[in-house]
């Protein structure tokens, strides 16, 4: 038994002296292997006299047991000195460069939201809000547009619980402005709104700028006039190609819908707009005898397409910092 003694105490000096996990499992090996130190004792137990082999088999397998927590204990003592030199490390290495963060930007669909805003504010407009979880009523019904018109059909929506839409326009907000307010009025309001739609020119969530200005004497004119001089100043620079397209919305008469020249010989519609309805008028309690006045749903989207020559909107939704970086 004197040579189990020596033999554990030899695997303690082996294992210690080992520096890393590969270097252990090969001194391992070399006492508890296939043809390991210990393992050649085990199999030599066969030889002994009967009455020995109990006794001898016991001493094996206690020192079996000692070989395995010493490997356990240098294992750990191994991990325990890379964590310590790894932090050491980390600690004292100066040199190296400190962790900063990124600069952030505003998303190029927010930094055209906040110049519309902008440029409308100059014009004297004020920004107004309302819902993107609507009911029947403000995103249709108000707006001349009973169920079972086929104008809704122009408008692909989703429904949610209880009867209620996401709105798929911001043209509910003029209903619940004037709900509240009376003339003179003079809004717009930046909004999302939902479609089923999509293709490189319609994302099913898309934004939209809802225009009103109802006062005395407002006309179609001044429809034309405030959404050129609007785009003037956005795209800063006085020969755009605008037209005004005959159309139909059943909460204006007359109502067009608003293109501009796109890539090679193209339009892009960017709005919809229109001398408000008297029936909408009517509807919040307005005469239309006494007060008049026009409307319009622009794509901010659209904008930002034509601003940034970009040739499918999806590219502002998909969340690429590749993409978006280029508008920082
Ligand atoms: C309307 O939504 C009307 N409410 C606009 C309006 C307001 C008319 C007030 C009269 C008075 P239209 O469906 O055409 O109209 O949408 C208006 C604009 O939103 C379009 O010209 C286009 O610029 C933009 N738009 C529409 N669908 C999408 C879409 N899926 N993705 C991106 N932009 C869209
Ligand atoms: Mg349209």
């Amino acid at each position: 038994m004197d040579d189990l003694t020596t033999l554990v105490a030899s695997a303690r000096r082996e294992f210690d002296a080992c520096a890393d996990p590969a270097a252990l499992e090969n001194a391992k090996a070399r006492y508890l292997g296939k043809s390991g130190a210990l393992t050649e004792l085990l199999k030599g137990l066969g030889k002994l006299p009967a009455a020995e082999r109990p006794a001898a088999g016991a001493a094996i397998n206690v020192a079996k047991q000692e070989l395995e927590d010493a490997l356990t204990a240098r294992r750990s003592a191994i991990a325990d000195a890379k964590l310590a030199r790894k932090l050491a490390a980390d600690a004292l290495d100066v040199s190296l460069p400190g962790r900063t963060r990124g600069i952030g930007a505003l998303h190029p669909l927010t930094r055209v939201q906040e110049r519309v805003e902008t440029l409308f504010r100059s014009m004297g407009f004020t920004v107004a809000d309302g819902p993107e979880i609507e009911d029947d009523f403000h995103n249709f019904t108000a707006l001349n547009t009973p169920e079972n018109h086929p104008a809704r059909s122009m408008q692909d929506t989703f429904y949610v619980e209880g009867g209620m839409v996401l709105r798929t326009h911001t043209s509910p907000i003029q209903v619940r402005y004037m709900e509240t307010h009376a003339p003179p009025i003079k809004i717009i309001a930046p909004g999302r709104v939902y479609r089923v739609d999509s293709d490189a020119t319609h994302s099913p969530m898309f934004h939209q700028v809802e225009g009103l200005w109802i006062d005395r004497d407002v006309t179609f004119a001044d429809l034309k006039a405030t959404i050129v001089q609007f785009l003037r100043r956005f795209f800063e620079r006085d020969d755009l190609e605008v037209r005004f397209r005959p159309s139909f919305f059943p909460f204006t008469e007359p109502s067009a819908e608003i293109d501009m020249a796109f890539g090679d010989g193209g339009w892009l519609e960017i709005a919809g707009s229109g001398q408000v309805h008297p029936n909408v008028l009517r509807a919040v309690n307005i005469d239309p005898e006494e007060f008049q006045g026009f409307a319009f749903g622009m794509g901010p989207d659209r904008l930002a397409m034509l601003r940034y020559g970009i040739n499918d909107l999806r590219l502002f939704y998909e969340n690429d910092l590749g993409f978006l970086r280029q508008f920082a």
